[in-house]
C-alpha cells in the first residue's frame, strides 16, 4: 500500500512539475517569437538536406554554405546523410559545427537535426541495427519494440542527434508496396500497439533526458495503400477504410505522446495530403488534438506544383501546404521555400498568425528538447553508444522474429552432425539480412556494415562445423554463380540437406518498386534444382514482402521466414536451423498465394463466402498460403475452454475473459496468445476477424498458465456508415486458438 502511496505521489508530482516545465518553455517560446522577424520565423520553417551544407566528401560541411544556410537563410532544421553513415566522432564534429554557426545568428536559435533511425540508428557507423517492423511485428513482443527504441534514442542522441523520423505507422495492406518491410504488417492493433509502444519509449524519459529523442509518426495518412503498390503513386480509399484500418495508429501515437508527423507525399482520392487542410487541420489538429510539429516528408510542397499538379506555381504549392497546416517544409535541396513563403506572406496569401502558429510549434520542440539549453552532443549521451548489451537486445529481437512456416516430419531442427549444402543468394549477404536503411539509405553498401556480421552461410558453419558444410554461393546477392543451377547440383550430392537461403536484397522507398510478387525466376529455378536433386530442402526467406513460393512449396519441406531481421539475423536462423532456439515469431500478414488472391485476414464476409460457379473451388475465400498469424514451434500449446466473466457485456463495464494454455510438447518456448473477436451482424458488413489483444508468455514444457484478458466496448467498436467509431449491439464470437465463446453486447 505504502509504494503505492508512493508511486501515485511521485506520479502526480510527475505531472505537475511537467506542467510546470511546460508553462515555463512556453512563455520562454513566446518572448522569443516577440523578437523574431519574418525572416526569422520563415526560417525556422526551412528545413534542408545535409548537402545543402556540405562539401563532396560525406560528414565534412562546407562552411561558406552553413552560414549561408543558417545565418542568411536562417533554416530551422537540417536532416539526412549525404551518402553513407558517420562515425560517432565524425558526428560530434559536423553537429557541433552546426550549433557553432547558429550562435552567429541574431537570436542564437539552435538548430534541430533529423534522421531516419527506423531500425536502430542507421547512419552512425557501429550503432546496433535491430529487426525492421515487420519482423518485430512478428514477435508479438512490446517489451522488445520497447527495447530496440530506447537502444535506437540511446545511439542516436549519442550522435548528437535529437530527432527521429520514426516510427512508421503506415498500414502494410498492400504487400507490393515497396515499404511494407518498415510497417508493422497488415493488422491495426498491431500497429497501433507496437507505434504506440515506440513512441513512448522513445520519449517517455522527458525529451531533455540524454535518453530520449523525439519521435516522428509517419507517413500519414494512407501512404502504404497505393493503388499499384509503387512508392508515392495515388491512393483511393474512401473515407471510412481510412478510419478503420489507417487512422487509429496515428491516434495511438498522438495519445502516447508523439512530438512530430510526417506527411505522405502522395495523394488520396486525387488530392495531394500535403495540400489536404481536412486531413492536416480538421482531422488532425481539431479532431485528433495533435500539437506537435507537421512536417512535410521530401521536396513535397515543391511537388505539389511539380509533380501532383494541384498548384499552377511554386508560390502557390508553398501558400497551399502552409495553409493546409504544414509547419515545416522539407525543400530539402535549396532555399526556394523560404524565398516563396517570405513572398507568400508579403502577398497575404498565408496569414502571419499561420506562421506563427508554425514556429511556436517548432521552437517548443526545440525547447521540449533542451536545445535551447545545450544544442551540442552531450557527454552523458555519447557513453550510452555500442553498449555489449545492445547486441543481445538485438539477438533476442531477431530470435523472437523467426517464424517457422512449415516443418514436414519435424525436418527441423537438423542435426548438428548432418551434411548441409548452404546455397543461394541469400547464404552469404549481409545486405541482403537487414534490409532497407542500414548504414546508407539502400543498405546496400556492405562495406559500412560492422566486421563482426555475420551471414547464414557463417552461423551453419558454426553450429555444424566447417567439415560439414559445403556452399555453391558466393558473396553479391546479384552474383550470376549465386543462381547457377549446376553448381547447385553438383554441390549437392553427398549432403543430407539442402538449407536454400532465397528472398530479397536490401531496398528502400522507389528503388525497392516491383511489378509483381512472384519469387524472380533465377531465384525459383534454383529451387527447382534444389528438390530435383532428390534431397530434402529446406527453405530460408530472408524478404522484407511475401514473395510467391506457391509452385515449389510443396516439395519444400520446412521453411523459416527470418525477414530482415537486422544485425543478428543469421545467428537467429542458425540457433532456429539446429533447435539452440525454439521459434515463436506469427506471421504479421497474410502469405499469399498469387497476386489475384490477396485477401487480408480481416476479410470481410462476402470474401469467405465467394460465389461459387463450375466448381471452381478455388475461388472459395481466405486461402492464404500461410495466414495471419501463423508460426510453428517446436513444441505444441493446447488451449482450455474460453472462461467469461459473464456472457453479457454490457454498455461501459468490462468483460474478463480467461483461458489457460499448456505446453503439451517437450521443449521449452514462448507463445503469442492471441484474442480475436468476430461481431456476428453489423450495419456496416463486418470482419470475419479483427486481433483485439495478445500475450507472449513462455512455458516450460508441460507448464501451464492461465492468461487474463480485459476487453470493453472498445475493442469490439467499428467505424460506421456515419464515420463514427461505434459498438453496435448484438452477438459476438471471440477467439484465442482453436477456441471459442459468445457474447452479447448491450448498450
Ligand atoms: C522518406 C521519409 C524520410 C525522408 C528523410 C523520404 O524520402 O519518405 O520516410 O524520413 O525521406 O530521409
Amino acid at each position: 500500500m505504502k509504494k503505492i502511496i508512493l508511486l501515485l505521489t511521485t506520479f502526480l508530482i510527475n505531472i505537475h512539475m511537467n506542467a510546470q516545465t511546460k508553462n515555463g518553455d512556453q512563455q520562454k517560446v513566446a518572448a522569443i517569437l516577440k523578437q523574431m522577424t519574418l525572416e526569422e520565423k520563415v526560417g525556422q520553417m526551412t528545413q534542408v538536406t545535409l548537402g545543402v551544407v556540405s562539401t563532396v566528401t560525406d560528414g565534412v560541411l562546407d562552411l561558406a554554405n552553413l552560414k549561408k544556410a543558417i545565418v542568411d537563410y536562417k533554416v530551422g532544421s537540417i536532416l539526412n546523410v549525404t551518402g553513407h553513415a558517420l562515425t560517432l566522432n565524425e558526428w560530434k564534429k559536423l553537429i557541433t559545427q552546426i550549433q557553432d554557426e547558429s550562435k552567429n545568428t541574431r537570436l542564437k536559435i539552435p538548430v534541430l537535426y533529423g534522421l531516419d533511425a527506423i531500425h536502430g540508428q542507421t547512419y552512425t557507423l557501429g550503432s546496433t541495427l535491430f529487426p525492421q517492423n515487420i519482423a518485430l511485428a512478428a514477435t508479438r513482443n512490446i517489451d522488445i519494440v520497447k527495447s530496440v527504441a530506447k537502444v535506437t534514442a540511446a545511439e542516436l542522441r549519442a550522435s548528437g542527434v535529437r530527432w527521429n523520423y520514426a516510427p512508421v505507422l503506415d498500414c502494410g495492406r498492400q504487400p507490393l508496396w515497396s515499404r511494407f518491410p518498415e510497417t508493422y504488417g497488415e493488422d491495426v492493433y498491431l500497429g497501433k500497439t507496437m507505434g504506440a509502444t515506440a513512441v513512448r519509449a522513445y520519449e517517455e524519459d522527458g525529451l531533455k533526458n540524454p535518453t530520449a529523442v523525439a519521435s516522428c509518426m509517419k507517413h500519414y495518412l494512407g501512404y502504404s495503400a497505393s493503388r499499384t503498390g509503387k512508392d508515392r503513386t495515388p491512393i483511393y480509399l474512401p473515407e471510412i477504410e481510412l478510419r478503420e484500418y489507417y487512422l487509429p495508429q496515428f491516434a495511438a501515437a498522438i495519445k502516447a505522446g508523439c512530438s512530430s508527423i510526417m506527411i505522405n507525399g502522395s495523394e488520396i482520392n486525387g488530392i495531394p495530403v500535403h495540400s489536404s487542410k481536412y486531413l492536416l487541420t480538421d482531422v488532425l489538429r481539431k479532431e485528433l488534438g495533435f500539437e506537435g510539429v507537421i512536417d512535410t516528408d521530401w521536396e513535397d510542397i515543391i511537388r505539389l506544383h511539380t509533380r501532383h499538379n494541384v498548384a499552377p506555381t511554386p508560390l502557390d504549392a508553398v501558400a497551399m501546404g502552409i495553409n493546409a497546416g504544414i509547419d515545416m517544409s522539407m525543400v530539402p535541396n535549396d532555399f526556394s521555400f523560404y524565398k516563396l513563403l517570405l513572398e507568400a506572406v508579403q502577398k497575404k496569401m498565408v496569414s502571419m498568425d499561420r506562421i506563427n502558429d508554425a514556429v511556436t510549434r517548432i521552437l517548443m520542440m526545440k525547447m521540449k528538447l533542451g536545445l535551447f539549453d545545450n544544442p551540442y552532443p552531450e557527454l552523458a549521451a555519447e557513453t550510452n553508444f555500442g553498449k555489449a548489451s545492445y547486441q543481445e537486445i538485438a539477438l533476442d529481437a531477431a530470435r523472437e522474429s523467426m517464424t517457422l512456416l512449415k516443418n514436414n516430419n519435424s525436418i527441423l531442427p537438423l542435426k548438428k552432425s548432418s551434411k548441409i549444402l548452404v546455397a543461394g543468394p541469400a547464404a552469404q549477404t549481409i545486405s541482403g539480412l537487414n534490409g532497407a536503411w542500414s548504414y546508407t539509405w539502400q543498405g546496400k553498401d556492405e562495406q559500412w556494415y560492422p566486421e563482426d556480421s555475420r551471414t547464414i552461410l557463417q552461423t551453419i558453419s558454426n553450429k555444424a562445423g566447417a567439415a560439414n558444410v559445403v556452399t555453391s554461393s558466393v558473396k553479391g546477392f546479384e552474383n550470376s554463380q549465386n543462381y547457377d543451377v549446376e553448381k547447385l547440383k553438383a554441390a549437392a550430392v553427398n549432403v543430407d540437406v539442402i538449407v536454400l537461403c532465397l528472398g530479397e536484397n536490401a531496398y528502400a522507398e522507389s528503388p525497392g518498386n516491383t511489378r509483381d510478387l512472384a519469387l524472380p525466376d533465377n531465384q525459383r529455378l534454383l529451387a527447382e534444382a534444389a528438390i530435383a536433386t532428390g534431397k530434402p530442402v529446406v527453405l530460408i526467406l530472408t524478404e522484407g514482402r511475401p514473395l510467391f513460393i506457391t509452385g515449389i512449396e510443396p516439395a519444400i519441406k520446412a521453411i523459416l521466414m527470418g525477414y530482415w531481421s537486422g544485425k543478428k539475423t543469421a545467428e537467429a536462423i542458425g540457433d532456429v536451423l539446429f533447435g539452440d532456439y525454439n521459434p515463436s515469431g506469427r506471421l504479421p500478414f497474410s502469405y499469399s498465394k498469387s497476386m489475384g488472391e490477396i485477401v487480408l485476414y480481416d476479410r470481410k464476409p462476402s470474401e469467405d463466402i465467394r460465389e461459387i460457379f463450375n466448381e471452381n473451388v478455388l475461388m472459395n475465400g481466405y486461402d492464404p498460403l500461410f495466414p495471419f498469424g501463423w508460426g510453428l514451434s517446436y513444441t505444441t500449446f493446447d488451449y482450455s475452454d474460453i472462461g467469461l466473466s459473464s456472457s453479457t457485456l454490457k454498455a461501459n463495464d468490462k468483460l474478463i475473459v480467461k483461458v489457460t494454455v499448456r505446453n503439451t510438447g517437450t521443449m521449452d518456448g514462448k507463445h503469442s496468445v492471441e484474442l480475436y473477436t468476430h461481431d456476428m451482424y453489423a450495419s456496416i458488413t463486418p470482419n470475419m476477424k479483427r486481433l483485439r489483444a495478445f500475450q507472449k508468455i513462455f512455458l516450460k514444457a508441460g507448464e501451464s498458465k492461465e492468461l487474463s484478458f480485459t476487453i470493453d466496448k472498445n475493442d469490439l467498436a467499428f467505424v460506421n456508415g456515419e464515420l463514427k467509431t461505434v459498438t453496435e449491439p448484438g452477438a459476438f464470437e471471440i477467439m484465442i486458438g482453436d477456441k471459442k465463446a459468445n457474447i452479447n453486447y448491450e448498450q
